[in-house]
């Protein structure tokens, strides 16, 4: 199959890169760096002719609600319209588990993606996945004042960006499914665990603070409702397998374990 993806070079993209190359696929990788800007969609006209699936995992770092609609409806429609006049037959989609009604911060950007994906004109499939592994270290390096880390209060059933995008890669392969059943790693764990387990692992000296964040994305991150329910599909990776493999990029290594508050 001819398959084009958005967001390659990101955490979840990679993946989808290297399970397609392995199953054989003609890839396409629509980025920036290749003259494709999805959220201004230039680069697309003609680019998605003989495309069998497009994958989109593109992704915007914010906790703006505006910011966030703004980027996920941009490269949706782009991407959606160009589609159209290719006629792909198949778009897949990567969503979060449990944002219904957390129409606030990032997931607002979600819903908003959510509601043109399946509410459009190009057979779709839509997966939601759980937070990544690769979640902890994003925590660590956007949170971390000198030896602090601040970690949101939540509970979480984390997923190997791999598992997600090798999923996303059989989904493609297997035609328009609509929503499809949530994707989730095996285990619950809690946010400021792994970042203990992570920062230990890794020989890192910190110390961990978990506060609440505010509001209705805070409430659903701290409450679980992210974490899914029981007849999710499980990944197969757990967090300390990930920390050992070489999808986890170490922290800068120092001296000393870590301290927990
Ligand atoms: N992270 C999680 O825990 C998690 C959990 C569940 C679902 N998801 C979903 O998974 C998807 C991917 O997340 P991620 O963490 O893998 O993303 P990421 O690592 O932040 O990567 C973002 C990707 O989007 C590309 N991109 C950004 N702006 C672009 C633009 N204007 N035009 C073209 N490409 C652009 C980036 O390309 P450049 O190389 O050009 O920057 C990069 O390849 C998102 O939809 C997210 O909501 C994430």
């Amino acid at each position: 199959m001819r398959i084009a993806v958005a967001g390659a070079t990101g955490n979840v993209g990679r993946h989808v890169i290297e399970s397609a190359t392995a199953r054989g696929h003609d890839i396409l990788t629509l980025t920036r760096r290749a003259g494709y800007d999805l959220e201004k969609g230039t680069g697309l006209a003609g680019a998605l002719d003989g495309v069998d699936a497009v994958i989109d995992v593109a992704n915007v770092t914010t906790t703006s609600t505006r910011r966030s609609r703004e980027f996920f409806t941009a490269v949706s429609s782009h991407l959606l319209a160009a589609e159209r006049d290719a006629g792909v037959g198949h778009h897949v989609a990567l969503s979060i588990v449990g944002i219904d009604g957390v129409d606030a911060a990032y997931d607002a950007g979600k819903l908003a993606q959510e509601a043109l994906v399946t509410r459009g004109d190009v057979p779709f499939t839509l997966q939601r996945a759980t937070q990544f592994h690769e979640f902890a270290e994003q925590i660590v390096r956007q949170l971390s004042l000198g030896r602090l880390t601040l970690v949101p209060k939540g509970l979480a059933r984390p997923v190997a960006a791999r598992d997600v995008g090798a999923r996303l890669v059989e989904l493609a392969e297997a035609g328009p499914a609509g929503r499809v059943r949530d994707l989730t790693g095996p285990r619950e764990e809690r946010l400021a665990d792994m970042v203990r387990r992570m920062i230990a692992f890794d020989g890192v000296k910190r110390r961990v603070v978990e506060f609440p964040l505010p509001g209705r994305f805070g409430r659903a991150t701290a409450s679980g409702q992210l974490r899914g329910g029981a007849d999710a599909q499980r990944g197969t990776i757990d967090f300390d397998a990930w920390l050992r493999s070489p999808d986890h990029t170490a922290l800068r290594a120092g001296a000393g374990a870590a301290t927990s508050a």
